[in-house]
């Protein structure tokens, strides 16, 4: 059945595993996107295309939790170029304010295009007449025109999760008029920040030669788009509900028992990537031990790498250089029974992640460019009882709306010692002050309340009257 939204993105909301009689399956991987969507999809008959990831062949439509899934199987060859070659070694870095340089190769770009217009082609195919599209991230930015080019009739929304650069950095890019005009096939463009959409802007008028004015492109064809903001959020009920189970308290204490039961748990949680300032953090907290400022009886630093992009070169050199500095920092500092950090390299359910966040008491988020960071989210979510401190890279889109958090410059590590410090020692009616103040801003601004906002301004955008030239 033709679908009346068709949700676009790289990854599908479910991962291929090995079920338990040993035969391959799905297994729901519940991330903010697909709890957002879920009800709109429900409601729609919609349909999610996605990568399963691997190189699987042959995998067909299904149904999963009410809804429709389609893979979009890669090759080898696809994998390396488009995947971990021009999404992840191009654009990623590119558009988080070159923290690695990005490479540019020709076969990688070629390899781009042909992905988009893979999924651009399935999409067109599977939409209904005057169907609304969603699509997702940096990873599919020329699906928009492509799509349009084929099925003038959809009303087509792009969402760009990670930032979008400056005109300075993104006038780098080779293929920067073409990235521009994919874009420029949606009715609306989405993105985390009011900077970034008019980093968009500014560029469309002087790369691209179009008539702008304030956040809307006017198209020779007739048509407007829109570029705004729409800060992505968090399920906030849902990780305050699963903070305070029985369960998640429980698991908490013995998380917090194992530890030693120090007077104070620091916690870091990220993606094994070179964007989010692991190596930078670490080395701030052993100072303050090396120091003296701490003491390994009293603190600890669990941080949790969530393993990420495992072929891509620039993501194996960081996994060595954070095994070493750990390995260094607990030889230097730790005692028997107590290292100075916990380090897990593995991934987890979000029950666990809730039980950790419970646990902490000061919640390191010191990304050097991060399009919003959903960790900072959630680790407010779960502090129902309004403590616990975070300490926010200013660079973070977070930082836009957690203006309670002690903020922080992650190049400074100075200044990430000094905040680190002050959290640790903050007087508790200081910390439920901040806290308070952020739980109100999240509890306001949730995911739902994100997927609905894209979703009516997509809505109201009337582009029926143009026409192709
Ligand atoms: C970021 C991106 C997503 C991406 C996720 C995981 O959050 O914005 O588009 O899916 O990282 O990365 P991966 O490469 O595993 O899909």
């Amino acid at each position: 059945m033709p679908a009346n939204l068709v949700i676009v993105a790289n990854r599908l909301p479910v991962d291929r595993v090995q079920l338990s009689d040993g035969t391959p399956g799905w297994r729901g991987s519940p991330g903010g996107l697909v709890t957002a969507i879920e009800p709109v999809m429900r409601a729609n008959a919609g349909t999610w295309i996605g990568w399963p990831g691997g190189t699987e062949t042959d995998l067909e439509p299904f149904e999963f939790d009410g809804m429709n899934l389609v893979p979009m199987t890669m090759s080898a060859d696809e994998v390396e170029n488009f995947y971990e070659g021009f999404a992840n070694g191009t654009v990623w870095p590119l558009y988080h304010d070159l923290v690695a340089k990005p490479e540019f190769h020709r076969e990688w770009w070629d390899s781009y295009v042909s992905v988009n217009q893979r999924f651009a082609e399935k999409a067109a195919g599977l939409a209904a007449k005057g169907a609304t599209v969603w699509v997702h991230d940096y990873q599919l930015q020329l699906v928009p025109q492509m799509l349009r080019e084929l099925r003038p009739d959809l009303r087509i929304g792009f969402y760009l999760h990670i930032p979008f650069p400056p005109a300075e950095l993104f006038q780098q890019l080779p293929w920067r008029r073409q990235l521009l005009e994919g874009l420029l096939g949606a009715d609306l463009v989405g993105f985390q920040l009011p900077g970034g959409a008019a980093n968009f802007v500014r560029l469309v008028r002087q790369r691209v030669g179009h008539k702008t004015h304030r956040d809307l492109v006017y198209l020779p064809d007739g048509r407007t788009v829109r570029a705004a903001a729409f800060p992505i959020s968090i399920d906030a009920r849902g990780f305050e509900e699963l903070a305070q189970s029985d369960a998640v308290a429980t698991r908490s204490k013995t998380i917090r028992e194992a530890l030693g039961n120090p007077r104070r748990i620091f916690l870091g949680i990220d993606r094994l990537d070179y964007t989010k300032g692991i190596y930078a953090r670490l080395r701030a907290f052993s100072e303050l031990i090396a120091d003296g400022h701490l003491d390994v009886e009293d603190a600890v630093f669990v941080q949790v790498a969530v393993p990420s992009r495992e072929e891509v070169e620039a993501y194996k050199i960081l996994r060595d250089e954070i095994d070493r500095l750990v390995g260094r920092i607990n030889g230097d500092l730790g005692r028997i029974g107590r290292p100075a950090i916990s380090y897990l390299h593995s991934s987890y359910p979000r029950e666990e992640m809730a039980a950790l966040y419970r646990a902490a008491d000061v919640m390191v988020v010191t990304p050097y460019r991060d399009g919003m960071n959903l960790v900072a989210k959630e680790y407010v979510a779960c502090r129902f009882e309004n403590d616990g401190a975070l300490v926010l890279s200013e660079f973070a889109g977070a930082a836009d709306e957690l203006r309670q958090a002690w903020l922080v410059n992650p190049y400074d590590i100075n200044a990430m010692k000094a905040s680190m410090l002050e959290a640790y020692h903050a007087d508790p009616r200081e910390l439920t002050r901040r806290m308070k103040a952020m739980r109100k801003t999240i509890r306001q601004h949730d995911v739902a309340a994100w997927a609905d906002s894209f979703m009516t301004e997509l809505s109201h955008v009337d582009n029926t009257h143009a026409k192709p030239v």
